[in-house]
């Protein structure tokens, strides 16, 4: 068992070090709130709030999903956010779940407090964080690895992913991230294969985190397994609202776009800390957030904090410690603020 402390570790997220009034690099959403179009549709939708959400909500929901990643309705189960997902892998009665760090501790916490047994993969920095399919225990009946990860920022290639699948185990990828990267060339959420489970998410991209919504693609009867024990209703209409509408091809296109944006913001953001001496910046990043290392690092984060500058301490990720911190990217203006402040802090700190 873990202890409490642990617990509390595993607990923490970006959330807990931005405060009000910092710059916000600690917490990975793009947006400090939905899109206008996104709130028109569901205000509109607050209209329907006097009934209970429909078969046909949720249908059309599952549809949207579908259509997207060219599946079959009945391989998508809509979530409250992707970590209603992690809570409901206990329903599926692993008997031992290795988890692949560092990565996102939720899946652990969820798994551990429902009794589940974990094993943790720890990957090597000295290998870039490369994922290792043969590091997994074979008894593995459960895999939890997230795609690209956070906060490493690496994206594994699917065939190493694929090659974790055997009979009998499961595995699932976290891909909360999944559409920062252009045109998700490693995304298997198009992938209808057994065993495989795709966890999304639509807080990120749409500044969504206080709505709740997700999704997860995979078999049917797996599915069946996984929302066994859900109540009735489990998703409100402003939830299944939302996924229709950020499932349409014109949020796809701007998703895109948002994507794309990333892409140039952070090959400049990289470029900006990479030059300062004593910062180091995990490569090749390929996310909306990037990880760095640097001597002193709690030094370093508390005096960007008192600059008014928030980053996500790294030392709750399994594997890193007190000198990692995760930075997300942000547009052009605040990138340049932050790499200016590690240039003055950097090196003075000790
Ligand atoms: C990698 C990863 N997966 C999943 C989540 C949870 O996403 P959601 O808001 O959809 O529950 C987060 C949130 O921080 C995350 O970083």
């Amino acid at each position: 068992m873990t202890s409490g402390n642990d617990q509390e570790l595993l607990r923490h997220h970006g959330d807990i070090d931005a405060a009000p009034g910092l710059l916000d690099f600690a917490v990975n959403v793009r947006l400090d709130r939905p899109p206008r179009w996104l709130r028109d549709r569901l205000a509109a939708a607050l209209d329907r709030l006097g009934g209970y959400p429909s078969a046909e909500d949720d249908r059309s929901a599952r549809e949207a999903v579908a259509a997207r990643h060219g599946r079959d309705r009945d391989e998508v189960l809509l979530l409250a956010g992707a970590a209603e997902g992690f809570s409901l892998l206990a329903a599926l009665r692993p008997r031992l779940a290795a988890l692949v760090h560092p990565s996102f501790t939720e899946p652990e916490l969820a798994l551990r407090t429902a009794g589940v047994e974990v094993t943790r993969v720890v990957l090597d920095a000295e290998d870039g964080y490369r994922l290792r399919p043969e590091a997994v225990p074979e008894e593995a009946d459960l895999v939890v690895l997230g795609n690209p990860t956070n906060p490493t920022s690496v994206l594994h290639p699917a065939e190493s992913i694929r090659a974790l699948r055997r009979p009998g185990r499961v595995v699932v990828v976290d891909e909360a991230f999944a559409d920062t990267v252009p045109g998700e060339p490693e995304s298997l959420a198009g992938s209808a294969e057994p065993g495989l489970l795709v966890i999304r998410s639509l807080t990120k991209m749409w500044g969504l985190p206080g709505l709740r919504a997700g999704y997860a693609l995979g078999e049917p009867a797996l599915l069946a397994r996984l929302g066994q024990n859900r109540p009735h209703w489990p998703l409100g209409t402003l939830v299944l609202e939302a996924v229709r509408a950020c499932l349409e091809p014109d949020a796809i296109a701007e998703s895109e776009r948002a994507a794309r944006d990333f892409d140039r913001d952070r090959a400049e953001l990289v470029a900006g800390l990479a030059a300062i001496p004593g910062v180091r910046v995990v490569q090749p990043a390929r996310a909306s957030f990037l990880l760095l290392e640097v001597d002193n690092g709690e030094k370093v984060r508390a005096v960007l904090r008192e600059r008014g500058i928030a980053v996500r301490r790294g030392d709750t990720f399994p594997g890193l410690g007190p000198d990692h911190m995760r930075v997300a990217v942000r547009g052009p203006r605040h990138n340049d603020e932050l790499v200016e402040a590690f240039r003055e802090i950097v090196g003075t700190a000790g």
